[in-house]
Protein backbone atom coordinates (compact mmCIF):
# COMPACT_ATOMS: atom_id res chain seq x y z
CA UNK A 1 0.00 0.00 0.00
CA UNK A 2 1.68 3.27 -1.12
CA UNK A 3 -0.91 5.95 -1.60
CA UNK A 4 -1.20 6.50 2.25
CA UNK A 5 -0.24 9.63 4.82
CA UNK A 6 1.23 9.67 7.66
CA UNK A 7 0.06 11.86 10.76
CA UNK A 8 3.02 12.87 13.18
CA UNK A 9 1.27 13.16 16.71
CA UNK A 10 2.48 16.36 18.86
CA UNK A 11 -0.12 15.38 21.32
CA UNK A 12 -3.16 17.74 19.79
CA UNK A 13 -6.23 16.44 21.40
CA UNK A 14 -7.37 16.91 17.40
CA UNK A 15 -5.17 14.23 16.08
CA UNK A 16 -7.28 11.69 15.59
CA UNK A 17 -9.69 13.95 13.77
CA UNK A 18 -6.76 14.91 11.47
CA UNK A 19 -6.89 11.07 10.44
CA UNK A 20 -10.57 10.86 10.43
CA UNK A 21 -11.01 13.49 7.68
CA UNK A 22 -8.33 12.35 5.72
CA UNK A 23 -9.48 8.62 5.80
CA UNK A 24 -12.96 10.64 5.17
CA UNK A 25 -11.53 11.81 2.23
CA UNK A 26 -11.29 8.06 1.41
CA UNK A 27 -7.35 8.12 1.73
CA UNK A 28 -5.55 5.66 4.07
CA UNK A 29 -3.34 7.21 6.75
CA UNK A 30 -1.77 6.07 10.39
CA UNK A 31 -0.66 7.81 13.34
CA UNK A 32 2.64 7.70 14.40
CA UNK A 33 5.06 9.40 17.65
CA UNK A 34 7.51 11.82 16.26
CA UNK A 35 10.39 10.11 16.97
CA UNK A 36 10.15 7.75 13.89
CA UNK A 37 13.58 8.31 12.07
CA UNK A 38 13.64 9.15 8.33
CA UNK A 39 14.58 5.70 7.06
CA UNK A 40 11.31 4.09 8.47
CA UNK A 41 9.62 7.17 6.93
CA UNK A 42 11.60 6.40 3.71
CA UNK A 43 10.74 2.79 4.32
CA UNK A 44 6.75 3.25 4.59
CA UNK A 45 6.76 5.68 1.80
CA UNK A 46 3.44 7.95 2.33
CA UNK A 47 2.68 10.13 -0.43
CA UNK A 48 2.19 13.13 2.03
CA UNK A 49 3.05 13.56 6.08
CA UNK A 50 1.44 16.23 8.61
CA UNK A 51 2.54 17.38 11.76
CA UNK A 52 0.17 17.92 14.21
CA UNK A 53 -0.61 20.47 16.40
CA UNK A 54 0.61 19.75 20.14
CA UNK A 55 0.21 20.89 23.40
CA UNK A 56 4.39 22.46 23.51
CA UNK A 57 6.04 25.56 22.24
CA UNK A 58 9.20 24.87 20.16
CA UNK A 59 11.08 26.43 23.16
CA UNK A 60 9.74 24.13 26.07
CA UNK A 61 12.23 21.63 27.12
CA UNK A 62 12.31 18.61 26.02
CA UNK A 63 9.72 18.53 23.56
CA UNK A 64 9.07 16.31 20.58
CA UNK A 65 10.24 17.71 17.53
CA UNK A 66 10.32 15.87 13.84
CA UNK A 67 13.93 15.23 12.24
CA UNK A 68 14.61 18.27 10.28
CA UNK A 69 15.30 16.31 7.30
CA UNK A 70 11.52 15.92 6.94
CA UNK A 71 11.53 18.62 4.62
CA UNK A 72 14.28 17.63 2.73
CA UNK A 73 12.78 13.90 1.78
CA UNK A 74 10.99 15.21 -1.02
CA UNK A 75 7.68 14.15 0.41
CA UNK A 76 4.84 17.29 0.84
CA UNK A 77 4.84 18.34 4.44
CA UNK A 78 1.45 20.33 6.19
CA UNK A 79 2.28 21.52 9.23
CA UNK A 80 -0.78 22.16 11.36
CA UNK A 81 -0.09 25.13 14.69
CA UNK A 82 2.33 23.68 16.10
CA UNK A 83 3.56 21.59 13.62
CA UNK A 84 3.76 24.90 11.26
CA UNK A 85 6.31 26.14 13.68
CA UNK A 86 7.97 23.20 13.97
CA UNK A 87 8.72 23.32 9.78
CA UNK A 88 9.00 27.40 10.26
CA UNK A 89 11.87 26.49 12.92
CA UNK A 90 13.54 23.81 10.51
CA UNK A 91 13.55 26.38 7.89
CA UNK A 92 15.47 28.96 9.95
CA UNK A 93 12.60 31.12 10.57
CA UNK A 94 12.15 32.99 14.17
CA UNK A 95 9.13 31.60 15.80
CA UNK A 96 7.91 34.67 18.07
CA UNK A 97 7.19 33.52 21.86
CA UNK A 98 3.37 34.84 23.12
CA UNK A 99 0.68 33.70 24.94
CA UNK A 100 -1.63 30.52 23.82
CA UNK A 101 -5.11 31.07 22.93
CA UNK A 102 -7.83 29.19 20.69
CA UNK A 103 -10.62 30.58 18.89
CA UNK A 104 -11.93 31.98 15.95
CA UNK A 105 -10.58 34.37 13.46
CA UNK A 106 -10.88 35.52 9.73
CA UNK A 107 -8.46 34.35 7.40
CA UNK A 108 -7.45 36.48 4.58
CA UNK A 109 -6.12 34.68 1.79
CA UNK A 110 -4.05 36.22 0.06
CA UNK A 111 -2.30 33.87 -2.52
CA UNK A 112 -4.36 31.00 -3.27
CA UNK A 113 -1.82 28.69 -4.17
CA UNK A 114 -2.72 24.71 -4.38
CA UNK A 115 -3.25 24.43 -1.18
CA UNK A 116 -6.11 27.22 -0.67
CA UNK A 117 -7.39 26.13 -4.48
CA UNK A 118 -10.95 26.99 -4.80
CA UNK A 119 -10.32 30.46 -2.90
CA UNK A 120 -10.11 33.72 -4.36
CA UNK A 121 -7.21 36.28 -3.78
CA UNK A 122 -8.76 38.39 -0.88
CA UNK A 123 -11.45 35.61 0.10
CA UNK A 124 -12.01 34.99 3.70
CA UNK A 125 -13.27 32.78 5.47
CA UNK A 126 -13.80 31.41 9.13
CA UNK A 127 -11.06 28.93 10.78
CA UNK A 128 -10.63 27.85 14.10
CA UNK A 129 -6.72 29.75 14.96
CA UNK A 130 -4.44 28.23 17.40
CA UNK A 131 -2.70 31.72 18.39
CA UNK A 132 0.56 31.73 20.86
CA UNK A 133 4.06 30.79 19.29
CA UNK A 134 4.08 32.23 15.73
CA UNK A 135 5.65 32.81 12.95
CA UNK A 136 6.09 36.30 11.76
CA UNK A 137 8.45 36.24 9.06
CA UNK A 138 8.01 33.47 6.49
CA UNK A 139 11.15 31.56 6.59
CA UNK A 140 13.58 32.46 3.71
CA UNK A 141 12.58 30.60 1.07
CA UNK A 142 8.57 30.35 1.66
CA UNK A 143 6.43 32.81 1.19
CA UNK A 144 3.26 33.49 3.06
CA UNK A 145 -0.41 32.30 2.06
CA UNK A 146 -2.78 34.04 4.35
CA UNK A 147 -2.82 36.36 7.10
CA UNK A 148 -5.65 36.83 9.91
CA UNK A 149 -6.44 39.99 12.13
CA UNK A 150 -3.75 38.75 14.62
CA UNK A 151 -1.24 36.71 12.14
CA UNK A 152 0.55 38.44 9.62
CA UNK A 153 1.97 34.41 8.35
CA UNK A 154 -1.17 32.20 8.82
CA UNK A 155 -0.21 29.97 6.14
CA UNK A 156 3.05 29.49 4.28
CA UNK A 157 4.64 27.33 1.93
CA UNK A 158 7.56 26.67 0.80
CA UNK A 159 8.35 28.17 -2.63
CA UNK A 160 10.64 25.11 -4.65
CA UNK A 161 9.07 22.14 -2.98
CA UNK A 162 5.22 21.34 -1.32
CA UNK A 163 6.12 21.95 2.06
CA UNK A 164 3.01 23.85 3.90
CA UNK A 165 1.93 25.25 7.11
CA UNK A 166 -1.46 26.48 8.71
CA UNK A 167 -1.26 28.38 11.95
CA UNK A 168 -4.96 27.34 12.31
CA UNK A 169 -6.85 23.29 12.47
CA UNK A 170 -8.61 22.75 9.01
CA UNK A 171 -9.37 19.41 10.50
CA UNK A 172 -12.31 20.66 13.09
CA UNK A 173 -15.55 21.60 12.42
CA UNK A 174 -15.43 24.73 13.31
CA UNK A 175 -12.87 25.49 10.18
CA UNK A 176 -15.94 25.55 8.12
CA UNK A 177 -14.31 25.20 4.54
CA UNK A 178 -11.36 23.00 6.14
CA UNK A 179 -12.41 19.71 4.48
CA UNK A 180 -11.46 21.75 1.05
CA UNK A 181 -8.07 22.54 2.23
CA UNK A 182 -7.08 19.19 3.61
CA UNK A 183 -8.19 17.67 0.26
CA UNK A 184 -6.21 20.13 -1.59
CA UNK A 185 -4.01 18.77 0.23
CA UNK A 186 -4.11 15.15 -0.43
CA UNK A 187 -5.18 14.94 -3.59
CA UNK A 188 -3.51 18.55 -5.51
CA UNK A 189 -0.41 18.30 -3.74
CA UNK A 190 0.05 14.42 -2.69
CA UNK A 191 -1.52 13.10 -5.72
CA UNK A 192 -3.44 11.04 -3.54
CA UNK A 193 -5.87 8.66 -5.24
CA UNK A 194 -9.31 7.85 -2.99
CA UNK A 195 -8.98 4.54 -3.21
CA UNK A 196 -9.57 3.97 0.56
CA UNK A 197 -13.24 2.33 0.79
CA UNK A 198 -15.07 -0.41 2.69
CA UNK A 199 -15.07 -2.39 -0.06
CA UNK A 200 -11.46 -1.86 -0.46
CA UNK A 201 -10.63 -2.81 3.15
CA UNK A 202 -12.86 -6.12 3.10
CA UNK A 203 -11.03 -7.26 0.06
CA UNK A 204 -8.11 -6.81 1.67
CA UNK A 205 -8.65 -7.90 5.06
CA UNK A 206 -10.07 -11.36 3.92
CA UNK A 207 -6.98 -11.93 2.04
CA UNK A 208 -4.73 -11.01 5.29
CA UNK A 209 -6.81 -13.14 7.72
CA UNK A 210 -6.46 -16.12 4.57
CA UNK A 211 -2.91 -15.39 5.45
CA UNK A 212 -2.07 -15.32 8.99
CA UNK A 213 -4.49 -18.26 9.95
CA UNK A 214 -3.90 -20.29 7.25
CA UNK A 215 -6.37 -23.49 7.86
CA UNK A 216 -6.54 -23.40 11.61
CA UNK A 217 -10.06 -22.80 13.33
CA UNK A 218 -10.69 -20.17 14.90
CA UNK A 219 -13.01 -18.74 18.00
CA UNK A 220 -14.47 -15.53 18.40
CA UNK A 221 -16.02 -14.19 21.64
CA UNK A 222 -19.49 -12.40 20.21
CA UNK A 223 -20.84 -9.27 22.64
CA UNK A 224 -23.66 -8.26 20.42
CA UNK A 225 -22.16 -5.16 20.24
CA UNK A 226 -20.81 -3.65 17.02
CA UNK A 227 -17.02 -4.19 16.99
CA UNK A 228 -17.24 -8.09 17.93
CA UNK A 229 -20.05 -8.81 15.42
CA UNK A 230 -18.28 -6.88 12.71
CA UNK A 231 -14.81 -8.69 13.29
CA UNK A 232 -16.96 -12.23 13.18
CA UNK A 233 -18.30 -11.24 9.83
CA UNK A 234 -15.15 -10.00 8.05
CA UNK A 235 -13.60 -13.08 9.46
CA UNK A 236 -16.13 -15.61 8.38
CA UNK A 237 -16.32 -14.11 4.92
CA UNK A 238 -12.40 -15.31 4.67
CA UNK A 239 -12.55 -18.39 6.48
CA UNK A 240 -16.35 -19.30 6.93
CA UNK A 241 -17.14 -22.75 9.08
CA UNK A 242 -13.30 -22.60 10.68
CA UNK A 243 -15.07 -20.01 12.54
CA UNK A 244 -16.96 -20.56 15.65
CA UNK A 245 -18.56 -17.52 17.52
CA UNK A 246 -19.15 -18.02 21.18
CA UNK A 247 -22.03 -15.55 23.00
CA UNK A 248 -22.36 -15.89 27.20
CA UNK A 249 -25.69 -15.28 27.83
CA UNK A 250 -24.57 -13.50 30.98
CA UNK A 251 -28.17 -12.92 32.41
CA UNK A 252 -27.47 -9.35 32.47
CA UNK A 253 -28.42 -8.56 28.82
CA UNK A 254 -31.24 -6.42 27.03
CA UNK A 255 -34.63 -7.59 26.23
CA UNK A 256 -34.12 -9.93 23.22
CA UNK A 257 -30.37 -9.52 22.88
CA UNK A 258 -29.89 -12.99 23.01
CA UNK A 259 -32.25 -13.98 20.24
CA UNK A 260 -31.16 -11.05 17.94
CA UNK A 261 -27.72 -12.36 18.41
CA UNK A 262 -28.84 -15.89 16.98
CA UNK A 263 -30.99 -14.44 14.66
CA UNK A 264 -28.32 -12.04 12.80
CA UNK A 265 -25.57 -14.67 13.14
CA UNK A 266 -26.64 -18.11 12.93
CA UNK A 267 -29.63 -17.38 10.71
CA UNK A 268 -28.83 -14.41 8.73
CA UNK A 269 -24.85 -15.18 8.50
CA UNK A 270 -24.94 -18.54 8.48
CA UNK A 271 -22.26 -18.42 11.01
CA UNK A 272 -21.65 -21.18 13.33
CA UNK A 273 -22.79 -20.12 16.94
CA UNK A 274 -22.60 -21.54 20.09
CA UNK A 275 -24.55 -19.66 22.73
CA UNK A 276 -23.50 -20.80 26.25
CA UNK A 277 -26.37 -20.19 28.61
CA UNK A 278 -24.27 -18.65 31.94
CA UNK A 279 -27.37 -17.11 33.64
CA UNK A 280 -27.91 -18.65 36.85
CA UNK A 281 -23.51 -18.88 37.48
CA UNK A 282 -23.08 -15.26 36.79
CA UNK A 283 -26.35 -14.73 38.97
CA UNK A 284 -25.47 -16.68 41.90
CA UNK A 285 -21.87 -14.88 42.10
CA UNK A 286 -23.55 -11.71 41.88
CA UNK A 287 -25.51 -12.36 45.15
CA UNK A 288 -25.02 -9.94 47.87
CA UNK A 289 -22.57 -7.80 46.26
CA UNK A 290 -23.76 -4.19 45.98
CA UNK A 291 -19.99 -2.37 45.42
CA UNK A 292 -20.15 -1.77 41.66
CA UNK A 293 -16.38 -2.01 41.46
CA UNK A 294 -16.77 -5.77 42.88
CA UNK A 295 -19.38 -6.11 40.45
CA UNK A 296 -17.78 -5.75 37.78
CA UNK A 297 -14.38 -7.70 39.19
CA UNK A 298 -16.86 -10.37 39.31
CA UNK A 299 -18.35 -10.39 36.21
CA UNK A 300 -15.12 -10.24 34.45
CA UNK A 301 -13.39 -13.79 36.32
CA UNK A 302 -17.04 -15.44 35.71
CA UNK A 303 -16.83 -14.12 32.23
CA UNK A 304 -13.11 -15.68 31.74
CA UNK A 305 -14.01 -18.45 33.20
CA UNK A 306 -16.85 -19.68 31.20
CA UNK A 307 -15.43 -18.23 27.94
CA UNK A 308 -12.29 -20.43 28.36
CA UNK A 309 -14.43 -23.46 29.46
CA UNK A 310 -16.57 -22.79 26.03
CA UNK A 311 -13.70 -22.21 23.35
CA UNK A 312 -11.88 -25.38 25.05
CA UNK A 313 -15.27 -27.30 23.71
CA UNK A 314 -15.11 -25.53 20.03
CA UNK A 315 -12.22 -27.71 18.70
CA UNK A 316 -9.15 -27.40 18.50
CA UNK A 317 -8.82 -23.10 17.96
CA UNK A 318 -5.53 -21.60 17.56
CA UNK A 319 -6.74 -17.69 16.71
CA UNK A 320 -8.98 -15.85 18.71
CA UNK A 321 -10.79 -12.68 17.00
CA UNK A 322 -10.73 -9.72 18.32
CA UNK A 323 -12.31 -6.21 17.98
CA UNK A 324 -9.74 -3.64 18.42
CA UNK A 325 -10.11 -0.88 17.12
CA UNK A 326 -7.48 1.86 15.67
CA UNK A 327 -7.64 4.47 18.62
CA UNK A 328 -6.91 1.92 21.20
CA UNK A 329 -3.25 1.00 18.84
CA UNK A 330 -2.52 4.49 18.74
CA UNK A 331 -2.90 4.78 22.40
CA UNK A 332 -0.49 1.63 22.35
CA UNK A 333 2.11 3.60 20.63
CA UNK A 334 1.47 7.04 22.21
CA UNK A 335 5.45 8.62 23.56
CA UNK A 336 6.23 11.50 25.35
CA UNK A 337 3.39 13.90 24.07
CA UNK A 338 1.11 12.27 22.13
CA UNK A 339 -2.44 12.39 22.59
CA UNK A 340 -3.38 12.14 26.25
CA UNK A 341 -6.13 9.99 26.04
CA UNK A 342 -7.91 9.58 29.38
CA UNK A 343 -8.16 5.37 29.70
CA UNK A 344 -11.59 4.33 31.19
CA UNK A 345 -11.27 2.21 34.19
CA UNK A 346 -13.36 -0.52 33.44
CA UNK A 347 -12.51 -2.85 30.63
CA UNK A 348 -14.49 -5.75 31.84
CA UNK A 349 -15.70 -8.64 29.49
CA UNK A 350 -12.07 -8.04 28.04
CA UNK A 351 -10.03 -11.60 27.94
CA UNK A 352 -6.54 -11.75 29.81
CA UNK A 353 -3.36 -11.10 27.67
CA UNK A 354 -2.44 -14.46 28.44
CA UNK A 355 -4.74 -16.81 27.29
CA UNK A 356 -3.13 -19.54 24.97
CA UNK A 357 -4.89 -18.19 21.12
CA UNK A 358 -2.99 -15.83 19.05
CA UNK A 359 -4.78 -12.62 18.18
CA UNK A 360 -6.60 -12.18 15.18
CA UNK A 361 -7.53 -8.37 14.57
CA UNK A 362 -8.82 -7.64 11.63
CA UNK A 363 -10.40 -4.48 12.29
CA UNK A 364 -7.20 -3.13 14.37
CA UNK A 365 -6.87 -0.37 11.96
CA UNK A 366 -10.57 1.75 11.20
CA UNK A 367 -12.29 4.21 13.47
CA UNK A 368 -15.60 3.72 14.57
CA UNK A 369 -17.54 4.90 11.91
CA UNK A 370 -15.54 2.73 9.51
CA UNK A 371 -16.22 -0.31 10.93
CA UNK A 372 -19.98 0.71 10.63
CA UNK A 373 -19.10 0.59 7.10
CA UNK A 374 -17.89 -2.27 6.69
CA UNK A 375 -20.14 -4.20 8.53
CA UNK A 376 -23.13 -2.91 6.42
CA UNK A 377 -20.81 -3.90 3.50
CA UNK A 378 -21.10 -7.25 5.39
CA UNK A 379 -24.48 -6.98 5.42
CA UNK A 380 -25.38 -6.87 9.27
CA UNK A 381 -28.20 -5.54 9.96
CA UNK A 382 -28.63 -1.69 10.60
CA UNK A 383 -30.09 -2.42 14.16
CA UNK A 384 -26.63 -4.01 15.14
CA UNK A 385 -24.45 -1.74 13.01
CA UNK A 386 -26.22 1.78 14.36
CA UNK A 387 -26.27 0.32 18.01
CA UNK A 388 -25.08 2.52 21.21
CA UNK A 389 -22.62 1.16 23.12
CA UNK A 390 -23.47 -1.21 26.13
CA UNK A 391 -20.83 -1.77 28.70
CA UNK A 392 -19.20 -5.44 29.30
CA UNK A 393 -20.42 -5.69 32.62
CA UNK A 394 -24.21 -4.84 31.03
CA UNK A 395 -27.96 -4.28 32.98
CA UNK A 396 -26.03 -5.70 36.55
CA UNK A 397 -24.46 -2.10 36.51
CA UNK A 398 -27.71 -0.65 36.30
CA UNK A 399 -29.19 -2.43 38.31
CA UNK A 400 -28.19 -0.19 41.83
CA UNK A 401 -27.13 -2.02 44.56
CA UNK A 402 -27.74 -5.83 44.75
CA UNK A 403 -28.58 -7.75 41.19
CA UNK A 404 -31.40 -10.01 41.70
CA UNK A 405 -33.33 -11.47 38.68
CA UNK A 406 -36.35 -9.92 40.25
CA UNK A 407 -34.49 -6.54 39.35
CA UNK A 408 -33.35 -7.28 36.34
CA UNK A 409 -36.78 -8.36 34.80
CA UNK A 410 -38.01 -4.83 36.03
CA UNK A 411 -35.29 -3.00 34.38
CA UNK A 412 -35.46 -5.30 31.11
CA UNK A 413 -39.03 -4.15 30.56
CA UNK A 414 -38.77 -0.57 31.30
CA UNK A 415 -35.40 -0.34 29.34
CA UNK A 416 -37.19 -1.53 26.59
CA UNK A 417 -40.06 0.59 26.64
CA UNK A 418 -37.93 3.59 26.23
CA UNK A 419 -35.35 2.55 23.43
CA UNK A 420 -38.48 1.75 21.34
CA UNK A 421 -40.13 5.32 22.21
CA UNK A 422 -36.90 6.63 21.17
CA UNK A 423 -36.42 4.60 17.76
CA UNK A 424 -40.13 5.49 17.00
CA UNK A 425 -39.49 8.80 17.68
CA UNK A 426 -36.86 9.05 15.34
CA UNK A 427 -34.05 9.96 17.80
CA UNK A 428 -32.24 7.29 18.12
CA UNK A 429 -29.01 8.20 16.07
CA UNK A 430 -28.68 11.55 17.64
CA UNK A 431 -28.04 10.16 20.82
CA UNK A 432 -24.87 8.53 21.77
CA UNK A 433 -26.83 6.03 24.01
CA UNK A 434 -29.46 5.57 26.30
CA UNK A 435 -30.56 3.38 28.68
CA UNK A 436 -32.84 3.11 31.87
CA UNK A 437 -31.55 2.44 35.60
CA UNK A 438 -33.28 0.43 38.25
CA UNK A 439 -32.06 2.65 41.24
CA UNK A 440 -32.13 1.29 45.06
CA UNK A 441 -35.39 3.13 46.55
CA UNK A 442 -38.42 2.74 46.73
CA UNK A 443 -41.47 5.89 46.54
CA UNK A 444 -44.89 6.22 47.33
CA UNK A 445 -47.21 6.63 45.01
CA UNK A 446 -51.07 6.53 44.13
CA UNK A 447 -52.72 3.42 41.66
CA UNK A 448 -56.71 3.67 42.00
CA UNK A 449 -57.47 4.53 45.74
CA UNK A 450 -54.76 2.52 46.75
CA UNK A 451 -51.10 4.08 48.44
CA UNK A 452 -47.86 1.93 46.81
CA UNK A 453 -44.86 2.32 47.92
CA UNK A 454 -42.55 1.05 44.53
CA UNK A 455 -39.26 1.13 42.24
CA UNK A 456 -38.27 4.64 40.43
CA UNK A 457 -36.32 3.97 37.17
CA UNK A 458 -33.95 6.47 36.28
CA UNK A 459 -33.63 7.42 32.23
CA UNK A 460 -30.33 8.26 31.01
CA UNK A 461 -29.51 9.48 27.21
CA UNK A 462 -26.37 11.82 26.22
CA UNK A 463 -25.02 13.22 23.71
CA UNK A 464 -21.08 12.75 23.11
CA UNK A 465 -18.50 12.57 20.58
CA UNK A 466 -16.09 9.59 22.35
CA UNK A 467 -17.69 9.10 25.77
CA UNK A 468 -14.70 10.84 27.75
CA UNK A 469 -17.20 13.97 27.97
CA UNK A 470 -21.14 13.79 27.95
CA UNK A 471 -24.39 16.27 27.90
CA UNK A 472 -27.60 15.01 28.44
CA UNK A 473 -30.24 14.93 25.46
CA UNK A 474 -32.61 17.40 25.47
CA UNK A 475 -35.94 15.35 24.79
CA UNK A 476 -38.56 17.11 23.53
CA UNK A 477 -41.24 16.58 26.74
CA UNK A 478 -44.13 14.99 24.67
CA UNK A 479 -41.64 12.06 24.03
CA UNK A 480 -40.50 12.14 27.87
CA UNK A 481 -44.23 12.06 28.95
CA UNK A 482 -45.23 9.19 26.81
CA UNK A 483 -41.95 7.26 27.89
CA UNK A 484 -42.79 7.71 31.90
CA UNK A 485 -46.39 6.61 31.07
CA UNK A 486 -46.17 3.76 29.23
CA UNK A 487 -43.07 2.57 31.82
CA UNK A 488 -45.08 3.28 34.68
CA UNK A 489 -48.82 1.50 33.34
CA UNK A 490 -46.88 -1.50 31.45
CA UNK A 491 -43.81 -2.21 33.99
CA UNK A 492 -45.54 -3.91 37.37
CA UNK A 493 -43.59 -2.50 40.38
CA UNK A 494 -42.33 0.61 39.16
CA UNK A 495 -44.86 4.22 40.06
CA UNK A 496 -42.11 6.93 39.24
CA UNK A 497 -40.23 7.74 36.63
CA UNK A 498 -36.90 10.57 36.65
CA UNK A 499 -34.80 11.65 33.86
CA UNK A 500 -31.22 12.44 34.05
CA UNK A 501 -30.20 15.73 33.63
CA UNK A 502 -26.24 15.87 34.34
CA UNK A 503 -23.45 16.35 32.07
CA UNK A 504 -20.10 14.38 32.43
CA UNK A 505 -18.22 15.57 33.79
CA UNK A 506 -18.51 15.49 36.89
CA UNK A 507 -21.07 13.21 36.35
CA UNK A 508 -20.30 9.76 34.80
CA UNK A 509 -22.68 8.00 32.02
CA UNK A 510 -23.59 5.30 33.63
CA UNK A 511 -24.36 4.94 37.43
CA UNK A 512 -21.74 2.84 38.80
P1 LIG B 1 -18.79 6.25 32.17
O1 LIG B 1 -19.90 5.70 33.01
O2 LIG B 1 -17.43 5.98 32.73
O3 LIG B 1 -18.87 5.45 30.79
O4 LIG B 1 -19.00 7.69 31.83
C1 LIG B 1 -18.18 5.76 29.62
C2 LIG B 1 -18.50 4.69 28.60
O5 LIG B 1 -17.97 3.44 29.04
C3 LIG B 1 -19.01 2.48 29.19
N1 LIG B 1 -18.70 1.69 30.39
C4 LIG B 1 -18.19 0.45 30.36
N2 LIG B 1 -17.85 -0.35 29.33
N3 LIG B 1 -17.17 -2.03 30.86
C5 LIG B 1 -17.37 -1.61 29.59
O6 LIG B 1 -17.09 -2.37 28.67
C6 LIG B 1 -17.48 -1.27 31.95
O7 LIG B 1 -17.30 -1.69 33.08
C7 LIG B 1 -18.02 0.02 31.67
N4 LIG B 1 -18.45 1.04 32.48
C8 LIG B 1 -18.85 2.05 31.66
C9 LIG B 1 -20.28 3.29 29.32
O8 LIG B 1 -21.43 2.54 28.95
C10 LIG B 1 -20.01 4.45 28.41
O9 LIG B 1 -20.21 4.10 27.06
Amino acid sequence: MRNRILILDFGSQFTQLIARRIREERVYCEIHPPTVSLDWIREWAPRGVVLSGGPSSVYDEGVAKADPGIVELGIPVLGICYGMQLVAQMSGARVVPGRREYGRAELLVEDPDALFDGFAAGERATVWASHGDHVQVAPDGFRSLASTADLAVAAFCAVDRPIYGVMFHPEVAHTPRGDEIISNFLFRICECVPDWTAGSFIDEGVQRIRDQVGDAVVICGLSGGVDSSVAAALVHRSIEDRLTCIFVDTGLLRKGERESVERTFRRHLGIRLVVVDARERFLSRLRGVEDPELKRRTIGEVFIRVFEESAAGAGNARFLVQGTLYPDVIESVSVRGPSAVIKTHHNVGGLPDDMRFELVEPLRELFKDEVRQVGRELGLPEELVGRHPFPGPGLAIRVLGEVTEERLAVLRDADAIYLEEIQAAGLYDDIWQAFAVLLPVRSVGVMGDARTYENVVALRAVTSRDGMTADWFPFPPDVLGRISSRIINEVPGVNRVCYDVSSKPPATIEWE
